[in-house]
Formats: C-alpha cells, sequence, structure tokens
C-alpha cells in the first residue's frame, strides 16, 4: 500500500468489498461509475484472481470498462447479456426508500438502463450519503446538445410549480468547455435544495424535450450497502425489510491497494 486511505475512502472500500461478496458464480453483473464503483472492480478482480471467481460484467461507462478490462475481467455488452442478475453501483444520495440521486459521475444514462434491466441493484455508499430528503446534491439531468439553452429554460419553468427549494440549473463543464457523456450529450445539474416529491418530479422533467434522462431512481435500487471508515457495514434490504451489520479487516498488503 503506496498510502493511508482517508476515513471516506475506506467506507467506500468496504461497502465495496461487501457487496463484491454478493457477485456468485455464472452472474452477469452490472458495474456502476464513480470511485466506490471503482473499488467494487478492484475488489471483484481479487476474488477473480484469488478464489476463481467467475461472472460476466456489463459496465455502465467507458471509464469502468477501461479499469474492468485492465484487471482482466470479462466485460459483455447490455445487448449481449440481455438482462442481469444484479447491478451494484454507487449513489450522490439516497434516501430511506431507497430512493437515489446518481449522476455525479456524469454516467447516469447507462445507469439506470443497466439497473434497470437487473434482477437486484445493489447501492454502495459511505454513510454521509445518506439523507432525510433527496436534493442537496444537485440533480444531474442528461440533455441533448441540440437547442440545450432552450431545454434548460423549459427546465426552470416546469420546476416553478414543483415541490422544490430551488430552480437554478447549470451547465456541467468539463474546464473550459461542456461536459460530454458517454452518448455525446450534455449534463444540467439543478440546484434543488431539497425535492418534495421525487417520484413525481422524474416523471414531469422526462417529459420536456430534449432531456434525455434525470438522476432520479425511484423504486429501483433493492439494497444498501453503507460503509463506516471504522470498517463497519450495514446492509439494508428495502424488500425484505432487513437490516444486518458485519465488520471487515483493512489488509494493508492486499493487492488492491497497490496502485492507489
Ligand atoms: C456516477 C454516479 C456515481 O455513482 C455517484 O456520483 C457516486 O460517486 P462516488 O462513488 O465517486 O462517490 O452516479 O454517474
Amino acid at each position: 500500500m503506496t498510502g493511508e486511505l482517508s476515513p471516506i475512502d475506506k467506507a467506500k472500500f468496504v461497502a465495496a468489498k461487501r457487496a463484491a461478496e454478493m457477485v456468485e458464480d455464472g452472474m452477469r453483473v452490472g458495474l456502476g461509475t464513480g470511485s466506490t464503483a471503482a473499488w467494487l472492480v478492484r475488489c471483484l478482480a481479487e476474488l477473480v484472481q484469488e478464489d476463481g471467481l467467475r461472472f460476466r460484467g456489463v459496465p455502465t461507462s467507458t471509464r469502468t470498462a477501461e479499469l474492468a478490462r485492465d484487471l482482466g475481467l470479462e466485460v459483455i455488452s447490455l445487448d449481449e447479456a440481455r438482462w442481469l442478475d444484479l447491478t451494484i453501483d454507487g449513489a450522490d444520495e439516497f434516501n430511506a426508500d431507497l430512493n437515489l440521486i446518481k449522476g455525479g459521475g456524469g454516467a447516469l444514462l447507462q445507469e439506470k438502463i443497466v439497473a434497470t434491466a437487473s434482477d437486484q441493484m445493489v447501492v454502495i455508499a459511505d454513510a454521509a450519503k445518506e439523507v432525510e430528503n433527496l436534493g442537496a446534491f444537485p440533480l444531474p439531468v442528461e440533455v441533448i446538445p441540440f437547442g440545450w439553452q432552450t431545454t434548460q429554460a423549459l427546465i426552470e419553468e416546469t420546476l416553478v410549480s414543483m415541490d422544490v427549494m430551488g430552480r437554478n440549473a447549470t451547465l456541467r463543464m468539463n474546464g473550459e468547455v461542456p461536459f460530454v457523456t458517454d452518448e455525446g450529450n450534455h449534463i444540467l445539474d439543478l440546484h434543488l435544495g431539497r425535492i418534495g416529491n421525487p417520484r413525481q418530479l422524474a416523471l414531469v422533467i422526462n417529459q420536456i424535450p430534449g432531456v434525455v434522462e434525470n438522476g432520479l431512481f425511484i423504486d429501483i435500487c433493492d439494497q444498501v450497502v453503507i460503509g463506516f471508515a471504522d470498517g463497519r457495514v450495514e446492509v439494508r434490504d428495502i424488500n425484505a425489510g432487513t437490516v444486518s451489520e458485519d465488520r471487515l479487516d483493512f489488509v494493508e498488503t492486499d493487492n488492491l491497494f497497490q496502485d492507489i
């Protein structure tokens, strides 16, 4: 290990490691995007190398696909898989109903398609991602580049009649130029503060021409694995109504940490 992990990274790591244990031989597994999902990919690669785990992964971004291939995982497309046993992904926020805001990494479109095509979606997150009300994290909305400013104006106008605190939408940038998603689209980040009715907002936003998809994941997530910096993990299952706790050890000699 070349450097001490931050408390947040330790929390993300233990959540990812616990969720990796849910992957069984022969499964088709959606691989999320972001720093927590990157830990997952590393944990899975270790299980493949050390324990002979066999599974096929469907990445939710070019970033995740590159990492998975670099680590020797078998990668297939969603169309090759058709349906997935399990998707494991990070989130920007989750609430008590396991509804989510996603898209901080700009991959919400593929993430939502892949999660929706899965028997189970498991979110891995550090405890700071849990919120009472969604919306403090700006809600990402993927829009096509054509007429994006008109789409932005329509979204802001629509928000006037929605139960939200703020209504400002900003174009996500990548340095001096607009951020471009894997599908060649842009992202508008909606600074809402608090979303009173996430289900209604998700439906209404998607009706606006130019909007491809929004980052609200409603009734998609089945379980959340919450990691803590001291190695504790809590697994909540919304369907079974169960909560279980566990503790994982950090093994500093793990191959996992060599490139960190
Ligand atoms: C990417 C996402 C990520 O899952 C989300 O942004 C969380 O990222 P991280 O694990 O780095 O905190 O939705 O589009």
